[in-house]
């Protein structure tokens, strides 16, 4: 686990080469495995692979989505919220699970944030995915997870570069 989290980088360009069914359901078992407050499970994932879908959804914001129309698959995580208080901590690590397990396979991805953010034509993000994706009114949409092979590998942050001083160790006396 630590040498992925050393690896790991944001990929925002792919190969054209699609995802197997099998690497697909490495990604579904991965997670539905995440951890969730009481065990209540309020997200549900969209897995696109709809390149058709994947331009749309890569126009729910004016910046930081146009990748996810060269993406071999996009994954929609959203949550009913009525069924925990904890649906953001809860869709986002599974989110972060998806991209992990993403790069454990030799994939990159990228987080694509969605909820707060606004669409061009005026109104929310989450409104234009939620109606992209056929969601339920109820819905909210934490962020759509881009995955596919790298173009280019990028290097893992280098160890003297993190933010050590975020980092405060209060040892036994
Ligand atoms: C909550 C969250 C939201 C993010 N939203 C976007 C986004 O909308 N578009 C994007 O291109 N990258 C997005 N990112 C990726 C970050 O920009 C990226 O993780 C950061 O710049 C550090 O780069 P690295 O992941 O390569 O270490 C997001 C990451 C997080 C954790």
């Amino acid at each position: 686990m630590l040498d992925i989290l050393r690896q790991r980088r944001s990929i925002r360009a792919y190969t054209e080469a699609p995802l197997d069914d099998a690497t697909l359901d490495a990604l579904k078992e991965a997670v539905l495995r995440a951890p969730s407050s009481r065990g209540l499970n309020p997200w549900a994932f969209v897995f696109v692979t709809d390149r058709t879908l994947l331009k749309k959804l890569a126009t729910c914001k004016p910046h930081g989505a146009e990748f996810l129309a060269q993406a071999p698959l996009g994954v929609v995580v959203w949550a009913d919220p009525e069924r925990a208080d904890t649906w953001i901590e809860d869709c986002s690590i599974a989110a972060i699970i998806l991209q992990l397990a993403a790069e454990s396979l030799g994939l990159g991805s990228c987080w694509v944030q969605v909820r707060l953010r606004q669409h061009a034509a005026g109104g929310s993000a989450e409104d234009f995915v939620r109606e992209a994706a056929g969601l339920p009114e109820n819905a909210r949409v934490l962020c759509i997870i881009a995955v596919g092979h790298p173009e280019r590998r990028k290097r893992g942050h280098a160890r003297e570069s993190l933010p050590w001083d975020k980092i405060r160790h209060i040892p036994a006396p």
